[in-house]
């Protein structure tokens, strides 16, 4: 059997990538408003990695609709700035593709975390909930269930237009997607709530309508919660069945995380990843889920050593891995690793990029 390594080239998802390190979805929290200021910080930023080695840089999460944003600087695939977003867009994609990266941009809907609300009104999510102290959310109606999947449809037409070489549902987190997804947020009675055909409804609508709307050959990817860690959350089994229906609608490979980010045990693994010990923490999750599907699985959390990296692709049923706060901290890392220092990553898990006082040591040699 032919062994795997993290410098193959491979075809991931419908897309053909040098390699099988991707850059998972992070937030822009820098402001990146496209079009406007933010156009040239992507372009330096998702440049810098692009040069730096990354195969597929997974966006930040980029918003759907007028109710989607989890901040005021989070980018908008919605409303009348297409025409601008298109020409913005196009820098970016020049600026990865000249390193020979991909580019998927993550669609997203922040549901009962949403802060930012165009015509004002409660965060919307399954259940009336407050995930976000203070701000009380509503629950969505089938009307408004029925819309926000044509609002996932329409970014991702926005993405396809604009060059973006795919879209990825972010489904994971406890955003709105996985909100509906776990039984911890869910409390609904109707059609979206209860059993977990139920409550993937509204996923599996979304994957299919875009689906739909791409045509049959776009690259749409989708990251999940193999399971939440809270108490009443989603399960790893249901999960497995979440994602054989996604396979069935269409959806092109599976990125592997997990947590809802309520926690300690969130998203972001917030321990630090001291050694080899402490790395590929979702990584037997991701297998479980590898061996359920016939679409390649992206497994994601603390990754930090390559020879780590190429033991988990082998041991498991991996087609890559992704990878966040490394790359923030050292953007050529993979160069790095190319070119035969194969040290970990210099991250340390401060978590500087998550909360206050915001800004790691980032490495430039
Ligand atoms: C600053 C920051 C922003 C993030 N933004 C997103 C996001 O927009 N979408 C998403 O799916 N995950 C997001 N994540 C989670 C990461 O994609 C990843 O799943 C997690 O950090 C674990 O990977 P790591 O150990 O390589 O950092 C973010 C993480 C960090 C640290």
């Amino acid at each position: 059997m032919t062994m795997k390594t993290l410098f193959d080239t491979t075809t991931l998802g419908r897309l053909p990538v040098k390699n099988r390190i991707v850059r998972s979805a992070t937030f822009e929290a820098a402001g990146a408003e496209l079009p406007g200021a933010g156009e040239s910080a992507l372009v330096a930023r998702y440049g810098a990695m692009a040069e730096g080695g990354v195969g597929t840089i997974i966006t930040g999460m980029m918003a759907i609709d007028a109710d989607a944003r989890a901040a005021a600087p989070m980018t908008k695939l919605y409303g009348d700035g297409e025409a601008g977003f298109d020409a913005a867009f196009a820098k970016i994609m020049d600026a990865v593709h000249a390193h020979g990266c991909k580019l998927v941009v993550q669609i997203s809907h922040c549901g009962l975390k949403a802060t930012e609300h165009d015509n004002g009104g409660p965060p919307l999510g399954p259940s009336d909930f407050a995930a976000v102290p203070d701000m009380p959310g509503r629950a969505m109606t089938t009307e408004e269930i029925a819309q926000t999947v044509q609002d996932f449809a329409a970014a991702a037409v926005w993405c396809q237009k604009a060059g973006a070489d795919g879209v990825q549902l972010h489904g994971a987190h406890g955003y709105l997607l996985s909100q509906f997804l776990s039984p911890y947020y869910n409390k609904r009675t109707d059609n979206y709530g209860g059993s977990i055909e139920n409550r993937a409804r509204f996923l599996l609508e979304a994957a299919r309508a875009v689906r739909a709307a791409v045509g049959p050959d776009y690259p749409l990817w989708v990251k999940i919660n193999s399971e939440d860690f809270v108490e009443n959350g989603l399960t790893l089994e249901d999960c497995i069945w979440v994602c054989k229906q996604l396979e069935a609608a269409g959806v092109d490979a599976i990125e592997a995380s997990a947590g809802l980010g309520v926690k300690d045990l969130a998203s972001r693994p917030s321990r630090p990843v001291k050694s080899e010990a402490d790395e590929a923490v979702f990584a037997a999750q991701g297998h479980a889920i590898a061996q359920a599907v016939g679409i390649p699985v992206i497994s994601v959390g603390s990754y930090r050593t390559p020879s780590v990296i190429d033991r988990v692709l082998n041991d498991n049923a991996f087609a890559a891995v992704s990878m966040c706060r490394p790359l923030i901290s050292e953007p050529a890392l993979v160069a790095r690793w190319q070119k035969g220092d194969t040290a970990p990553a210099r991250c340390i898990s401060c978590n500087r990029c998550f909360a206050p006082p915001f800004g790691c040591k980032v490495f430039t040699d």
